[in-house]
């Protein structure tokens, strides 16, 4: 494969977006390694997918501990990567990690603690040859460990420079606004809650994002496309090369089916926008000002060029959100 030189028009095109009020600018699409970059997937689809993502501007990743299939390995084929393509550039990039679902055997390698927290960190940071990441996630709550240990884990973690920013993901209102007290008391510069959130699940708006708003804190939405749902992918039955159509246990024919009737009808909408239907989802999520970043997947490149377009046309009639809002009941 040919040495990679980063495009020199990187800049020109993207949008940037200030994460709470902090000092921290993400792109308004984020590129995510949960699919797609494990030991089971083609390397160089990964690494072609990564040196799009960064030729459009995506400048921020995210990872977690057990992103693969295997866990792990989704952290050690980017290290890979980043090694031999993407050194000269670690300080344009904003790379993320995550600990909290299960990862290693034992009492003490999912959840909550610090045992956990600081010992995961350590072994992601090995695993992509990096010094720090940009951003740790505590990465589900934890109804069984103190927020005092979990908040104070992502503190000495920010404190020893193995994170510059501490995040939550999957944290609602209350649980968001205790973290938010606590890391402020600390005075830890907390960033961000990463959360799913797409046209097909909108539990965020009820209270969540005036929270992050009174807290000074981002949001960064996850599976904005509902794993592929939100897309012309489905509209024709179920792809054998799709995640639902694969062996996924996150995405099966059952719950695209019983989408199926709204997909249709948002991608009439879209059309009528001039758009794709998952270039519409995505700029419906960054409606918000709130949303920093929408956290999508790729499996290829021409679906990553084809989300990014979505910046193209992120405004939306008061007569278009209403339509949504009655298909999506
Ligand atoms: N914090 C958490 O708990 C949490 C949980 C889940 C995800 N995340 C993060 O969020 C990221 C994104 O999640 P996600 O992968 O579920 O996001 P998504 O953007 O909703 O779905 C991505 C998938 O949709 C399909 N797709 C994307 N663009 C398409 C297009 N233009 N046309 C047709 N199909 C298209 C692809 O699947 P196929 O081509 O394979 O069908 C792709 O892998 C993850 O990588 C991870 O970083 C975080």
């Amino acid at each position: 494969m040919k040495v990679y030189q980063a495009a020199s028009n990187r800049y020109e095109t993207m949008t940037y977006n200030r994460t709470g009020k902090s000092g921290v600018l993400l792109p308004a699409i984020s590129l995510g390694l949960w699919h797609n970059f494990g030991f089971n997937d083609s390397f160089d689809n990964a690494r072609d997918v990564l040196r799009c993502a960064f030729d459009l501007g995506i400048t921020h990743l995210d990872l977690a501990n057990n992103y693969g299939p295997p866990p792990g390995s989704a952290e050690t084929n980017f290290g890979k990567i980043l090694q031999a393509d993407f050194k000269s550039y670690r300080d344009e990039l904003f790379i993320a990690s995550k600990a909290g679902y299960l990862m290693w055997d034992g009492p003490y390698g999912e959840w909550g603690s610090r045992k956990y927290l600081i010992a995961s960190l350590d072994q992601s940071l090995k695993r992509m040859g990096l010094d720090y990441v940009d951003v740790f996630y505590h990465h589900r709550p934890d109804p069984n460990t103190p927020l005092e240990e979990t908040m104070g884990a992502l503190a000495d973690i920010v404190r020893q420079g193995k994170a510059l920013y501490a995040g939550i993901s999957n944290y609602n209102a209350e649980d968001t606004q205790k973290a938010a007290s606590i890391l402020k008391q600390l005075n830890v510069p907390f960033i961000l809650n990463q959360v799913r959130y797409s046209m097909l699940d909108r539990w965020v708006e009820d209270d969540l994002l005036d929270t992050l708003e009174a807290n000074g804190v981002g949001g960064i939405a996850f599976s904005p496309l509902a794993q592929g749902m939100l897309t012309d992918k489905y509209l024709n039955g179920i792809p054998k090369d799709s995640r639902a159509g694969g062996s996924s246990i996150f995405l099966n024919e059952e719950t695209v089916n019983s989408n199926i009737e709204k997909v249709k009808q948002l991608n009439t909408i879209a059309q009528n926008r001039g758009q794709k239907l998952s270039q519409m989802a995505i700029a419906w999520i960054l409606r918000h000002p709130q949303m920093a970043s929408v956290l999508i997947g790729a499996s290829s490149v021409n679906q990553l060029k084809e989300n990014v377009k979505a910046l193209d046309n992120l405004e939306f009639s008061t007569e278009e959100l209403n339509q949504i809002d009655a298909i999506l009941g």
